[in-house]
């Protein structure tokens, strides 16, 4: 590998970090989902801190925030999100996001690197208020042609993904695509979201491979009726049906998952969710999650079975995927090691291979572009919360191993 010098400036990174957090700030947390107007400011901030960096930055038709270096030859590609969770922390994608700007500049000011070409993007959505990855589906163009007609899950409201992206002024806007004669390899960072670099010690983590998610939407269909007058016997309670097959997920899943699968089902709703009434209709989301793609066909198949045995019941109940089913996606072997080689060298004996199991843009590159991704640890293994951390010891020190890393995947692509 490489030996390079790259330094980065740790204060300047640190700063920016801190100035994408003001957008939406909710306490120590942060609240900035896709679109939102906040959501929309900060991706003009980044627009211009992008081109302060060199690059020549824009928002695309998808709402990606794409600053391309002005150098030419073959690129390396480096992204995350900055949208966040309804109720997000201020690091999970921003903190990869601003590593990419903060590499740019690094790269631009090392003799070794500067005529290098690095382009970095926020890619819209990856949390999914409309439609998850939206933004890095798009720019390898894979969007379903519904996705625009995707609505807002946050807030029940009927705004669709069409509806938000013309309010930013960015209906008819061009979207940008991945330039197979251009982008050669494809990286992310990130904090690890779970509490496994932090138990073992270690303060980074080469990801293996990044886990398959697939989401549904379980609907139980009964009668509305009074709750005092309707004798249990005829009730055709939604409620009693959701909250059955609830149990059943819970009880059944473990004979049918894998060591590390995970199930959550996240939301429940009730209509009309009023005290003295019957419910009539009920609504659960149910996830799950592995990196082995024949355990989520066992899940799913498993989910069907139980999805027939609650329509042996009074209600009528009915499965259906929601949002982007993202794919189990190993990361680039080659890519790996030069992440390993930057880690070793700036972290020595205090980094790890290991798989996420969060979703990440990265598996939507993955099947186009060579990919691969590295994490800080999070502290007390937080993430999808206000509470969300991680030391800005081990921030600068993964932007740094990023760095390393992209100047000699650059140095070796001649
Ligand atoms: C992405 O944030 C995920 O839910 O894994
Ligand atoms: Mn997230
Ligand atoms: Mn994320």
């Amino acid at each position: 590998m490489s030996t390079v010098e790259v330094p980065i400036n740790g204060e300047r990174l640190i700063a920016d970090l801190k100035r994408l957090r003001e957008f939406g700030a909710c306490g120590i947390g942060v609240v900035r989902t896709s679109l939102s107007p906040i959501d929309v400011e900060s991706r003009h901030w980044l627009r211009g801190r992008f081109e302060e960096a060199g690059l020549d930055a824009r928002i695309d038709g998808a709402g990606n925030v794409i600053g391309r270096s002005r150098n030419p030859g073959k690129a390396v590609l480096i992204g995350s999100h900055t949208d966040t969770q309804p109720t997000g922390g201020w690091l999970d994608g921003a903190m990869g996001v601003i590593y990419g700007l903060e590499v740019a500049r690094a790269l631009s000011e090392a003799p070794a690197t500067k005529d290098r070409a690095l382009d970095v993007a926020s890619w819209l959505d990856e949390e999914g208020r409309f439609f998850g990855c939206f933004g890095s589906l798009s720019f390898v163009g894979e969007t379903p042609a519904h996705a625009l007609d995707a609505l807002d899950t946050t807030d029940g409201t009927n705004l669709t993904l069409g509806d938000a992206l013309h309010e930013a002024g960015l209906a008819g806007v061009a979207p940008e695509r991945l330039d197979p004669n251009r982008h050669v390899a494809y990286l992310e960072a990130h904090i690890e979201q779970g509490p496994y670099l932090e138990e073992e010690g270690n303060r980074i983590g080469v990801v293996t491979s990044i886990v398959g998610a697939r989401n549904f939407i379980v609907e139980f269909e009964g009668e509305q009726n009074h709750a005092g007058t309707t004798p249990m016997a005829r009730r055709r309670d939604a409620a009693h049906a959701m909250v059955d097959f609830a149990h059943a997920v819970y009880r059944e899943f473990p004979t049918a998952a894998g060591e590390r699968s995970v199930w959550t089902i996240g939301e429940m709703t009730l209509e009309p969710n009023a005290m003295s009434i019957v419910p009539g209709k009920a609504r659960l989301n149910l996830q799950f999650r592995d990196q082995d793609p024949t355990v989520l066909d066992r899940l799913e198949a498993l989910s069907l079975d139980l999805l027939a045995r609650a329509n042996a019941g009074p209600c009528a109940a009915t499965m259906r995927p929601r949002k982007h089913h993202s794919i189990p996606a190993p990361m680039d072997v080659n890519l790996r090691g030069h992440l390993e080689r930057a880690a070793e060298r700036h972290a020595p004996d205090q980094w790890t291979s290991m798989p996420s199991a969060a979703v990440h843009d990265a598996q939507i590159l993955a099947s186009h572009l060579p990919s691969a991704m590295l994490f800080v640890p999070s502290i007390n293994g937080v993430s999808h919360a206000f509470e969300e951390d991680t030391s800005e010891e081990d921030i600068v020190l993964g932007c740094q191993v990023l760095a390393t890393a992209t100047a000699s995947v650059l140095i070796a692509t001649d």
